[in-house]
């Protein structure tokens, strides 16, 4: 027999509550690094977010979300463009430090001290020791409560060389961090395969 279940009734827990318990059971999380550059052109903004998923595969498309307005939704809006930076275990420490909410003035890269390089089809910096680049351009917003989409088109991937097996990158060498509840933080444990089942081959009753 199953267990009692615990409720949790988001109109009496009230926003906030419910939020926790939501990043708590939506898991693991990817994180998506973003940077972006201040319309000024030369603050250079970075920021985690684990709202982050793909949304349309042709075109190709992904989206985060700002839960409320911050610098790196203020400048996709201004200059229309941002870089999806792949969040690997080895910069744990400094994707931590980049989500601190430092003035607009004060660019994270400077600030937390990442090392930079320039992208090849958008002007927002990739983080040079992070495995993957999406170069993106901003396809639409769409504002829903507290919180705004952000989906853009991807106009160029650059993955580094050595995580690449087989024309693919492999999980194994991109070693991703992801977003669990509370202040958590995850890593991929065993990785399995398994093929898809063709209705076809459906063990018949
Ligand atoms: C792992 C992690 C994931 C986060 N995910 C989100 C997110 O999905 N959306 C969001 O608005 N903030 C998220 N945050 C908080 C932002 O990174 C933080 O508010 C940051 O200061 C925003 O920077 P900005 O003002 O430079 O854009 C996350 C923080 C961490 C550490």
């Amino acid at each position: 027999m199953a267990g009692m279940r615990v409720d949790y009734d988001p109109e009496f827990l009230g926003a906030g509550a419910f939020y926790r318990l939501l990043t708590a059971v939506v898991v693991p999380r990817p994180i998506a690094w973003v940077s972006t550059l201040a319309p000024d052109g030369t603050t250079a903004n970075l920021a985690p977010h684990s709202f982050f998923t793909v949304a349309c595969t042709d075109p190709p498309i992904v989206q985060f979300t700002s839960v409320g307005r911050k610098d790196s939704l203020r400048n996709v809006e201004a200059t229309g463009e941002f870089v999806v930076n792949f969040a690997p275990e080895p910069l744990f420490e400094a994707i931590n430090a980049s989500a601190t909410d430092f003035p607009s003035h004060e660019g994270e890269f400077d600030a937390v001290g990442i090392e930079r390089e320039p992208s090849l089809r958008v002007k927002p910096p990739r983080v040079a020791a992070s495995p993957v680049a999406l170069e993106c351009r901003l396809h639409s917003t769409l504002g829903i409560g507290n919180s705004t989409l952000v989906l853009g088109q991807v106009v160029h991937a650059a993955v580094r060389e050595d995580a690449v097996v087989d024309g693919l990158p492999d999980i194994r060498r991109l070693k991703p961090l992801a977003r669990l509840g509370r202040n958590e933080w995850g890593t991929v444990g065993e990785v399995h395969d398994l093929a898809r089942i063709p209705y076809r081959d459906w063990p018949k009753a």
